[in-house]
């Protein structure tokens, strides 16, 4: 298999990824559509004073979509929400030793669909 402009680390999330599934009742769930390539991500955390403890990801999309999905969960987890807040498509390309600039936009969806499950949490947070 020719896997030309890929990284090591990316191949190994894309054949093993990390915290693939769901989490029922989650704290915040995050879904993102790619405008590119339309393809999907689904992200679920769960929180506790404010550190994600558990996190988990769904994608119907491309081997490097797996890989950053696989390497955020694994950024984020631990992490206070504040601080995963932060995290860009660019830190989670960084972690995986970069994408070929092609692929850059299947990174998007893992940070973006992050940052939809902490929005979520904070809104059903926020007193009614
Ligand atoms: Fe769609 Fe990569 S091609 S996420």
């Amino acid at each position: 298999m020719a896997q030309i402009g890929y990284s090591e680390k990316v191949m190994k999330h894309f054949m093993n990824p990390k915290n693939v599934g769901i989490i029922e009742n989650s704290d915040g769930y995050g879904k993102i559509g790619n405008p590119v390539c339309g393809d999907l991500m689904e992200i679920y955390i769960k929180v506790k004073d404010d550190i994600i403890t558990d996190i988990k990801f769904k994608t119907f999309g491309c081997g490097s979509a797996i890989a950053t999905s696989s390497m955020v969960t694994e950024m984020a987890k631990g992490m206070n929400i504040d601080e995963a807040m932060k995290i860009t498509r660019n830190n989670v390309a960084d972690e995986l030793d970069g994408l070929p600039p092609q692929k850059m936009h299947c990174s998007n969806l893992a940070a973006d669909a992050l940052h939809k499950a902490i929005e979520d949490y904070k809104n059903k947070k926020k007193p009614k």
